[in-house]
C-alpha cells in the first residue's frame, strides 16, 4: 500500500506541471515567434523577386504575410498589395516597417480558412512557406486569380521530416503542388535541396519546392 501511494506522489509530481499547461493556439505560437524577430531584418524572397521582374505590377495578395518581408518588396515596385497573417504581432510589425519605408501595404490579421479570397481578383498570389495552410485553400487561390494570373510558392519538402512551429509534419511531397493547382498551366516546378529563406530551417541547404502557376486565359468563343 505504502509503495502504491509512492508510485502515486511520483506520477502526480510528473503529470501535473504537464497537464496545467495549456497547449498554444498557433496565434501565440506564431505571435512569440515574431516578437523575438522584431527589429531583425528579413531579406525578400529571391524566387519571387524573379519570378515579379519585368511584370507590370497590378494586384497582389500575400498569404500568410507574417512580417511583411514580401509585401514590402512588391509594393515598393509598385504593386498594389494586400496581405493577411494569423499573427497580429506580425501584422503590426509589417504595418510598422511599410510607414518607416513610406510604402502602403494593405496588412491584415486574417485565417487562411476564412479569408475572402475573392473572384479574378489578383493579378499575383504569393504563398511562400504555408504549406498546408495553402494547400487546403488551394481551390479557392485558384478562383482568386484573374485570367494571366500567377501563384508563386517556395516551401520545404516533406524530405525534410521535421515538425511544424504546431507540431504536425510539415512540408510538400512530391509533385503535390503541380497537382493542387493542377487548373493552372504549370509555369515552373523545381524539386531540389537548397538554402531555404525561412530561418527556422537552420540556414543549411535543405529539401525545397518551388512553384508557379498561370490561370489560363479563357478559351475563345468558336463563332
Ligand atoms: C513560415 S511563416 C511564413 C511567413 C511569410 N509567408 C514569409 O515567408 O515570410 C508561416 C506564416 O503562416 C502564418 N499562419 C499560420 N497559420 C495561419 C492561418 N490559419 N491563417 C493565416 N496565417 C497563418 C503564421 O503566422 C506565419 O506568419
Amino acid at each position: 500500500m505504502k509503495r502504491l501511494f509512492v508510485v502515486a506522489a511520483i506520477l502526480a509530481a510528473f503529470v501535473a506541471p504537464a497537464a496545467a499547461q495549456p497547449k498554444k493556439s498557433p496565434e501565440q505560437a506564431w505571435n512569440e515567434l515574431f516578437a523575438k524577430r522584431e527589429g531583425k531584418e528579413h531579406q525578400f524572397n529571391k524566387f519571387l523577386a524573379e519570378t515579379v521582374k519585368g511584370r507590370a505590377p497590378g494586384k497582389a495578395l500575400d498569404v500568410g504575410m507574417g512580417q511583411g518581408r514580401n509585401s514590402l518588396f512588391l509594393a515598393a515596385l509598385g504593386w498594389d498589395v494586400t496581405g493577411f497573417d494569423i499573427s497580429d504581432v506580425g501584422v503590426k510589425q509589417a504595418q510598422a516597417e511599410a510607414a518607416k519605408r513610406g510604402l502602403k501595404i494593405d496588412a491584415r490579421v486574417g485565417d487562411v480558412d476564412k479569408f475572402d479570397y475573392g473572384k479574378e481578383k489578383w493579378d499575383l498570389v504569393v504563398g511562400m512557406y504555408m504549406h498546408e495552410y495553402l494547400n487546403r485553400n488551394a481551390k479557392r487561390v485558384v478562383a482568386s486569380l484573374k485570367p494571366g494570373g500567377l501563384v508563386v510558392v517556395e516551401g520545404i519538402h516533406r524530405d525534410i521530416d521535421k515538425a511544424s512551429l504546431t507540431g504536425d509534419k510539415y512540408g510538400y511531397v512530391n509533385n503535390e503542388l503541380p497537382k493542387l493547382f493542377s487548373a493552372l498551366r504549370t509555369r515552373y516546378y523545381q524539386d531540389t535541396v537548397d538554402k531555404a529563406d525561412w530561418d527556422r530551417s537552420g540556414g543549411k541547404p535543405v529539401p525545397v519546392v518551388r512553384f508557379i502557376g498561370e490561370k489560363p486565359e479563357p478559351a475563345a468563343k468558336k463563332k
